[in-house]
């Protein structure tokens, strides 16, 4: 078997390939990755030890290109992965998440018409059902919730997934789609929440929560995602969406306040700033769906994830000192500094 990944020098990607090379070690795993700010070779550096992966540095919307490796490595499984993925950065330019989430997805679907696939399969976020209010924790987002996005992101990730879904219908490509609440773990980009946290703690720089902390997010271990896509990819009906999340809700300002106390850190770095515009207040999975069809179940406990994450981080500092000596310093100064 032959699964194409694209965006797998990224966050979830990455963890995906090294989950797909250690559970199915006779699968060949390819990697299509155009190495934006958020890819990083070095992420992938024992996975290129592995003479079952290999890697090609092309954007998913180089329609050339894309055709070319189908054309010679034929897959039988595409996850596409890419995207453009942080909120805040869609806030200040929304043009890249069209360009790369829809109609990067498009080629690669029109790829998979052209050259024939076993299954396609969308990764898709929960951002797509907009937010729930804070005063009712009885509701939770099922796969039948209507789209309501709030962010240039969470309305780009709508557009593919309706898309993916019409090239089902119109064209019968075997697609499925999953809905994911927000992961953590290895490899995350020290843009987001808690790798944010953690970077700026361990350089006992101030933590900036954005408004009163009081949003609330349903946090995954990523290994806990990528065992769910492989069960969607093998067993998972075409033509469904299925949604991950593991009842894990915790609000930023709690998830903040454990990482100082994990890393011995006054609560005194933490810093209130500006709100994000348009802030989705709280996300809930319901994933009885998959539960009941393929038998899923969250393995990784929040108190337990977050340990093993800090560990990650504490070890792995080279990973992240050198993305926060870069670009990424424009990057904090301008959506941090005076906000
Ligand atoms: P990420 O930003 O860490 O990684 C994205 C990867 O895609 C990077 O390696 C980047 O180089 C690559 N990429 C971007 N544009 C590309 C293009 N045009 N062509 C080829 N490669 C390109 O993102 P992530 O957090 O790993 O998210 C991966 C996927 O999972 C995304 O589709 C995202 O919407 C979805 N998702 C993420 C979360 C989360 O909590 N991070 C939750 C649910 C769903
Ligand atoms: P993030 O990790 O960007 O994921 P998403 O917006 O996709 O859920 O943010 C998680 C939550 O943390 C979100 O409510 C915004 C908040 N947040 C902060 O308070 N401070 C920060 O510096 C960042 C990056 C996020």
């Amino acid at each position: 078997m032959k699964v194409l990944v694209t965006g797998g020098a990224g966050f979830i990607g990455s963890n995906f390939v090294y989950y797909m090379l250690k559970k199915h070690p006779d699968y060949d795993i390819l990697c299509v990755d155009c190495l934006t700010y958020a890819g990083n070779m070095s992420t992938l550096e024992e996975a290129l030890k592995n003479p079952h992966f290999k890697f090609f540095k092309v954007n998913i919307c180089d329609r050339v290109s894309i055709y070319k490796i189908f054309e010679e490595e034929h897959p039988d499984i595409v996850v596409n992965f890419a995207a453009e993925s942080h909120v805040d950065r869609s806030i200040e330019n929304p043009e890249v998440f069209l360009t790369t989430n829809i109609l990067g997805t498009q080629v690669m679907m029109d790829a998979c018409r052209k050259y024939g696939i076993k299954r396609y399969h969308q990764v898709s976020t929960d951002e797509v059902y907009g937010d729930l209010p804070l005063d009712r924790p009885d509701l939770f987002f099922t796969e039948t919730t209507p789209i309501h996005t709030s962010s240039p992101y969470s309305s780009s990730k709508a557009g593919a997934d309706l898309l993916v879904l019409a090239y089902h219908r119109t064209y019968g490509l075997p697609v499925s789609v999953s809905r994911c609440s927000n992961n953590y773990g290895p490899y995350h980009f020290p843009e987001k929440l808690i790798p944010l946290m953690i970077a700026n703690a361990l350089n006992d720089k101030p933590l900036p929560v954005y408004g009163e902390g009081l949003n609330v997010r349903d946090w995954l271990y990523v290994e806990d995602h990528c065992k769910a896509i492989d069960l969607i990819i093998h067993k998972g009906r075409v033509g469904e969406v299925y949604n991950i999340g593991g009842h894990n809700e915790m609000r930023n300002i709690d998830i903040v306040k454990l990482i100082c106390k994990e890393l011995g850190k006054p609560e005194s770095l933490i810093k209130h700033v500006g709100d994000r515009k348009g802030h989705d207040m709280r996300y809930a999975i319901d994933p009885t769906k998959i539960h009941n069809e393929l038998g899923w179940l969250p393995e990784t406990k929040f108190a337990d994830g977050i340990k093993k994450t800090i560990k990650w981080y504490l070890e792995n500092r080279k990973w992240w000192e050198d993305i926060i000596s870069g670009d990424y310093q424009n990057y904090y100064a301008k959506m941090y500094n005076n906000r």
